[in-house]
């Protein structure tokens, strides 16, 4: 595969010397475009050395074979490391003054930024502003890392770990080929029902009753997750249409946050990766906010590669606009009202169950599912295809929609009435309460699995 490197002028451009070695190691190409500014900090030999190809940020050297136009087309990824608060300016700004912008500008594949600055620069409303551009025009931007900075000063701001930049960005392209996923939306085969590898046995769970009944709390006393990884997706996501809209979902993230609360307290660390959340997360987890499908299937599958647990509570977008138009779309007399276009998004969850069994992973994972029934088929006969098809060990399932009062019975709501099932049959446990003790009982089920009870 063909990848650029776009390095921008800021400390940490030494880190991603490493990065690109991640790169050429695993076998591809890698063309460094090192900013005017980085070179004061690395300089274009190491770049040269490691890469074995010119590492040049102008576009008047290789004029002959126009290599402005050349090198974007030619990439099937791009990725900016560090990604300074300069280069996410001029990225977002259309600017076309150096050989790094101009190939942003060429890009037909995927662009991953791995954002370093200072906090101060990173919490700016015009850094805010332009990397709200770049994601709603389908860029991958990383959120930085929390900890030191190049001064006395610490907060979000760090370049992510060269490992977690090459995951997150092997995850925008699949085997080493852009992803068909990224493009037509098509999922990720699901391994054979065979191909399991979730930790520890089923026992069986008797049904039991509210609230949360025969799931003991999972309250930090307990401590069934202790050192356990867990990561945990939450809120909904946005895809966005044009600059000032979004297709977006109900999604109030209070479940997702419910069981980040309950893991957290059951001693487990805690990744919580959420879209649009109408509740804070808790301040012990590690957080990575994202918007679109796509962006949370990056963060995922990045995470996911180190994790015990895995569970999906977000409401994820299943189709996402075709094409995002760069202007707000207006309404106008003398043209026909706009169809929306709209492709699938990768299933998520189904790739995470394929990435444990192409990488031999013990981890469990968790799917959600709101279902309604119809005159077919109950909710119940739906979610159980579903744990079939999505191939996860366990599935928490609620009813959506109006209940007997007429009134929504989960999207918003601070009580929840759910199912796990599982896919080898055992059980299923019901629950409810209120979301923290749906949640407890969850995590109980995840212990039980893991044989930490
Ligand atoms: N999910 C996912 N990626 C998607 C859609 C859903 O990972 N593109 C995950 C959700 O986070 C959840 C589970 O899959 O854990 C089930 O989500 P749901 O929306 O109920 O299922 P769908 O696959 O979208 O099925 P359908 O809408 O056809 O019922």
């Amino acid at each position: 595969m063909n990848i650029v490197l776009g390095v921008g002028g800021g400390i940490a451009a030494y880190k991603s010397a490493l990065l690109l070695r991640l790169f050429t190691e695993a076998g591809h190409q890698v063309t460094v475009i090192p900013t005017e500014a980085s070179v004061k900090f690395v300089g274009v030999a190491t770049w040269e050395a490691l890469s074995g190809r010119p590492a040049t940020n102008s576009v008047f050297d290789a004029v002959e074979s126009v290599n402005h136009v050349r090198i974007g087309h030619e990439a099937d990824l791009i990725v900016v490391a560090p990604a300074t608060a300069d280069v996410l300016a001029k990225a977002a700004a259309g600017l076309a003054n150096d050989l790094l912008t101009t190939t942003l500008l060429m890009a037909r594949g995927p662009v991953l930024f791995a954002p370093a600055m200072h906090t101060e620069m990173w919490r700016h409303a015009a850094t805010a502003a332009n990397v709200a551009t770049l994601r709603s025009r389908g860029v991958h931007v990383l959120e930085p890392a929390t900890g030191r900075l190049t001064g006395p000063d610490s907060g979000p701001g760090r370049l992510p770990e060269p490992a977690e930049i090459f995951a997150a960005a092997m995850a925008l392209v699949e085997g080493g080929r852009p992803s068909a996923a990224d493009d037509a939306g098509s999922p990720a085969p699901v391994p054979s029902p065979g191909t399991d590898r979730s930790a520890g046995t089923a026992p069986s769970h008797a049904a039991a009753g509210a609230p949360a009944a025969g799931a003991a709390p999972a309250d930090g006393s307990s401590r069934l997750l202790a050192g356990k990884r867990v990561v945990i997706t939450a809120g909904g996501t946005r895809e966005p249409l044009d600059p000032v809209r979004f297709l977006g979902n109900k999604s109030s993230g209070k479940q997702g946050v419910a069981l980040a609360e309950s893991a957290l307290a059951a001693g487990a660390e805690v990744m919580l990766i959420h879209g649009h959340m109408d509740v804070a997360p808790p301040p012990d987890a590690k957080l990575h906010s994202v918007d679109t499908a796509l962006e949370l299937r990056a963060a995922t599958l990045s995470a996911a590669a180190g994790a015990d647990v895995v569970i999906m509570a977000a409401a994820v977008a299943d189709f996402r606009p075709a094409t995002i138009s760069a202007g707000k779309i207006k309404k106008r007399d003398d043209v026909a009202d706009p169809v929306i276009k709209l492709v699938r998004n990768p299933d998520i969850l189904a790739e995470v169950v394929a990435h444990r069994a192409a990488q031999n992973l013990s981890q469990l994972i968790v799917g959600f599912a709101a279902e309604t029934g119809d005159e077919e088929h109950d909710a119940r006969s739906y979610a159980e295809a579903k744990l079939a098809r999505k191939g996860c060990d366990l599935l928490v399932v609620n009813e959506v929609g109006p209940g007997e009062t007429g009134q929504e019975r989960v999207f918003g709501r601070d009580g929840n009435q759910v199912e796990i099932l599982a896919r080898d049959g055992a059980g299923p446990v019901q629950a409810a309460g209120s979301k923290r003790q749906v949640a407890d009982a969850v995590v109980r089920v995840i212990a039980e699995r893991l044989g930490t009870t």
